[in-house]
């Protein structure tokens, strides 16, 4: 349910702006069954709206304001921008005859936030969360056989945590079909406990009988390997259930010598779990899963599959370049890729449950996963994001630990602290008695939380003593939750406060938070602790403090920025995570007019020694000491500096640096180049400038433009810099006034002087109202007998018209309609089509504010059909006014000699050509292959 959505913004604070007809009847959105009002209604006329795919972001759209919320990366959004905080999405899709009978339902990955939603005018409930997953079921309110509308009213105004956010349907919308016996809603829960060559595996599935008989059926449960070979098979039979009752049922399979999931194996399975009644299959339901075993140890740490590992955890956030926190899949996976080459094994949801599809892309890829709830309490709602977390994630082989919440300063060090956890704990371990959970304790460590959190999570390790605490709990397994929190800007090695640019290399941190390197020599001798997750793996949007404030935008911590582009402290880990070998040098070596002036090389490596040279000089040897990064004071002379490294008192590995001349051109590379024709598939683009010998020029700032031609759509630019206020998307400007309309019974179509602008209508009938008073039950306007020709005048306001196309989307209002504008004729006997009418007006016609659309419609011959114009205020309307300001062209400075372009299929196949031109540098024209793959059925439902 991706494609093709309408949407519009509402207003958090003026009714009339939010599609609320409130004023004209005494109906609304929630007070009768399918007949909510308003853009809520079935029948609400939405053609004027921005049409657009999810996910969606709008937040990432809007402009950035000093007004803005700096936790939030200073968009135009939240209690200052009533008219940017509202979203409204409306989506038709159509429900075949043969569906009547299934249970039909629809699934939302996450909305952010505060999202009400109903299905043809039926309210079907409220999420306030933006980070739940939730369904509703739809299946009474349907037409079968016929249209559907499903509208979605999103409010961003409020928060839910301190930095970006997003807003919109940002993840995925699934419309979910079974038979009313089915495998439940999350119904499957699988685990395995591996004993010598073979792994016991427990199948728990939730059956739901929303039928209306008794139910009489069979579970078989079939397990997969990779390779689709049956594993391990099960059957119970002689089951039953009544109607509206479910049950779950648990089945013993068991594996030979199963293959483990772990970080560098991610071996998968799927449990086929099939219902069977009446010998046919009701229902047939997968369940990818993984067999590993977990522990925690208070001494020794954390265990995957027996073997001590440990976790080289990161937190992230779910935002990006050009996309903010609407990130497509593909762009996840390539996230996650960067972490993985740097050699993290972990993350951690910081600090709320992910998108579902990023964990699949965690199970595949081999990243384990500290999964975060996002609200921190014991009540309803609480508990309830727990819950949904849990059964919505608990068979990913990549959750490896539950957190229970982040640095609630408020709780964590007092007893009401003990109590919560103790609850929440309860609670969860209920809903999954095979993993562990933490929670990250920044301060008052011994009390509160950490005496009834299971795992104690150690959020920076100077806020107390770990020995001493471990000393003090010594039953207690441990894990660093956050650590190392360095800030600093990709490609900048000296200050540049003026710009909020901060030098790249672990120079600079939060007063409570430690560098790097003194985090990685903490941990590095204290096995009793399982591992830490340093705070961040990417850059973020907000939390741009606490140096700078605006015009900085975004949070600096990552170690790659905005755009995954690794910063120097990429390879810091990289030779302190993993094996390869690593010699990286910085900074870059372009400083004209430093020349004879000392700057400090730094070189991150894993080799034991390593030499440096510059123009062929050496400069020295020195020895590697793991965790820490060497420095050679090196006088300033423009060429190259090279790095020799040595293991056994052998050269293994050379690498260098050097001075390069001015750009000459613009240079493309994509991650990929091929994608697929699925919509959805990306080639995340590096944008760069090069000089004349082909080298990125690292410091170039150029401005590049975009052009693309055939199957792909730029869906984001960014360039990294964390105070750049230009663009992530360029999208068209979609307005739809409102229009106030008033309507006549006349006898002639001919010379009206009724069409005139400055006309006097005060005196007609307003609004339009559905023939037949109360059939249509309390729907408000006045009743338009359908015999007779009318005039329809309405008045609307015009924004800017600069660049804009304004047009009026017509429905039949009558057999014969004459249509003016301003008092001038647009269109004259035009002939009724079911399909309406559309006239883009002549800028010239149209007024700077008021403007009069007058449609003279003779009677309709045989009732209204098709998608007659049965208007109410609030149930559709027989024309709209549409204003379309042209998206501005794509385009993106570099920052530090790099930017980045976000290309997404269209869904068709064929050469996408995308052209990057700049001023005075040779242009790139990079060619992607679109090819033809049949779409996941979600995606070609659409
Ligand atoms: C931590 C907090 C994170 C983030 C970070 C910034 O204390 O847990 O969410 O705010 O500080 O330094």
């Amino acid at each position: 349910m991706d494609a093709g959505w309408r949407f519009a913004f509402g207003n958090a604070t003026d009714p009339g702006k939010d599609f609320d007809p409130v004023p004209f009847n005494n109906n609304n959105y929630f007070a009768k069954a399918g007949n909510a009002v308003g853009a809520a209604a079935m029948d609400f006329d939405d053609r004027a709206w921005r049409t657009l795919n999810l996910p969606h972001d709008w937040a990432v759209e809007l402009p950035f304001d000093s007004r803005g919320a700096g936790s939030h990366g200073y968009k135009a959004i939240g209690r200052n921008f009533p008219q940017n905080s509202v979203g409204w999405y409306r989506k038709s899709f159509t429900i075949p005859n043969s569906d009547l009978g299934k249970k039909i339902s629809i699934e939302f990955d996450g909305v952010f936030r505060d999202s009400i939603v109903w299905v043809n005018g039926f309210y079907l409930g409220r999420e306030t969360s933006g980070y739940n997953s939730f369904n509703y079921d739809l299946t009474d309110y349907l037409n079968y056989g016929g249209n559907n509308v499903v509208a979605v009213r999103v409010d961003a105004s409020l928060e839910e945590t301190w930095s970006y956010e997003g807003a919109g349907i940002y993840r995925h919308v699934w419309l979910v079909k079974t038979a009313p016996l089915h495998v439940a809603h999350w119904g499957t829960f699988v685990s395995a406990e591996v004993n010598g060559n073979s792994a016991a595996v427990t199948a728990r599935a939730t059956i739901a009988n929303d039928g209306t008989n008794d139910a009489a059926f069979s579970i078989g449960q079939t397990i997969l390997d990779a390779d689709g070979k049956t594993v391990g098979k099960s059957e119970t039979t002689g089951l039953s259930l009544k109607p509206g009752v479910k049950n779950e049922f648990t089945s013993l399979l068991k594996v030979s010598t199963p293959n483990l999931w772990s970080p560098e194996s991610p071996s998968l399975y799927k449990l086929i779990t099939t219902v069977t009644s009446g010998g046919a299959v009701m229902d047939r339901y997968e369940t990818p899963f993984g067999i590993r075993t977990l522990r925690f140890d208070a001494n020794e740490g954390f265990f995957l599959n027996g073997q001590r590992v440990e976790l080289k955890g990161l937190c992230v956030h779910q935002d990006h370049a050009g996309v903010g926190s609407a990130v497509p899949d593909e762009l996840n996976i390539w996230r996650l890729a960067q972490l993985k080459k740097m050699g993290a094994n972990a993350i951690r949801t910081s600090h709320s449950p992910p998108t579902p599809e990023f964990l699949d892309a965690c199970d595949r890829l081999g990243m384990m996963v500290m999964d975060e709830t996002r609200n921190v309490g014991i009540n309803a709602a609480q508990l309830d994001g727990l819950d949904t977390m849990i059964r919505r994630d608990r068979n990913h082989p990549c959750v490896v630990i539950w957190s229970l919440g982040n640095e609630e300063f408020g709780i964590e060090g007092n007893a009401k602290g003990a109590r919560v956890m103790q609850t929440m704990q309860t609670f969860a371990r209920n809903l999954d008695p095979t993993r562990r959970f933490t929670v990250a304790i920044s301060s008052g460590w011994g009390n509160g939380s950490s005496q009834s959190i299971d795992v104690m999570g150690y959020n920076y390790w100077n806020h107390g003593d770990t020995d001493k605490y471990h000393a003090q709990f010594p039953q207690q397994p441990s894990v660093g939750t956050e650590d190392g929190s360095t800030f600093g800007t990709r490609g900048i090695y000296f200050d540049d406060s003026a710009h909020q640019h901060l030098p790249t290399y672990d120079a600079s941190k939060p007063a409570e938070a430690t560098y790097a390197e003194q985090t990685g020599t903490h941990y590095a001798p204290r096995q009793y602790v399982s591992g830490y997750f340093v705070w961040t793996g990417f850059d973020y949007r907000g939390e741009e403090g606490p140096n700078f404030e605006w015009p900085a935008i975004n949070a600096q911590f990552g170690i790659h920025d905005m755009c995954g582009f690794p910063k120097d402290l990429f390879y810091y880990y990289q030779a302190l995570w993993q094996n390869q070998p690593v010699l990286h040098l910085f900074p870059h070596w372009n400083w004209p007019g430093r020349e004879g002036q000392e700057i400090n090389v730094f070189c991150d490596s894993n080799c034991e020694e390593v030499e440096l040279f510059l123009n062929g000089q050496s400069l020295g040897r020195k020895t590697v000491k793991a965790g820490s990064v060497l420095s050679w004071p090196v006088k300033y002379a423009p060429g190259t500096l090279l790095a020799r490294g040595y293991k056994g008192g052998s050269e293994i590995l050379t690498s260098q640096v050097q001075t390069t001349g001015e750009p000459v051109a613009v240079g493309l590379a994509p991650h990929k180049s091929t994608i697929q024709t699925d919509g959805e598939d990306l080639a995340i683009t590096t944008v760069q400038a090069n000089d004349a010998q082909g080298r990125l020029v690292p410091t170039a700032a150029n401005e590049i433009d975009f052009t693309l031609a055939g199957p792909g759509r730029i869906i984001g630019v960014g360039n990294g810099d964390p105070s750049s206020h230009e663009p992530d998307k360029y999208v068209p400007t979609v307005a739809a006034p409102a229009v106030n309309w008033r309507t006549l019974a006349v006898n002639s179509v001919e010379n009206r002087p009724e069409v005139a602008f400055d006309f006097d209508d005060s005196a007609w009938q307003s609004g339009f109202g559905a023939p037949g008073g109360r059939s249509g039950g309390r729907q408000g306007g006045n009743a338009v007998p359908p015999a007779a020709t009318n005039i329809y005048r309405g008045t609307f306001e015009l924004p800017d018209t600069n660049d804009t196309t304004v047009s009026l989307l017509l429905r039949d209002l009558g057999e014969r309609q004459w249509i003016y504008l301003n008092g001038q004729p647009i269109a004259q006997n035009v002939a009724r089509d079911n399909a309406g009418h559309q006239f883009d007006f002549d800028p010239a016609t149209l007024r700077p504010s008021k403007n009069v659309i007058a449609i003279i419609a003779t009677p309709l011959a045989g009732g209204r059909g098709g998608r007659g114009g049965q208007a109410g205020p609030g149930r559709g309307s027989p024309a709209v006014i549409q204003a379309v300001t042209k998206a501005g062209d794509w385009k993106r400075s570099l920052f530090g000699g790099l930017a980045q372009v976000i290309v997404q299929s269209t869904g068709q196949p064929g050469e996408i050509t995308l052209t990057a031109t700049a001023t005075n540098l040779t242009p790139a024209v990079l060619k992607i292959q679109a090819q033809a793959v049949t779409p996941r059925p979600a995606v070609a439902a659409r």
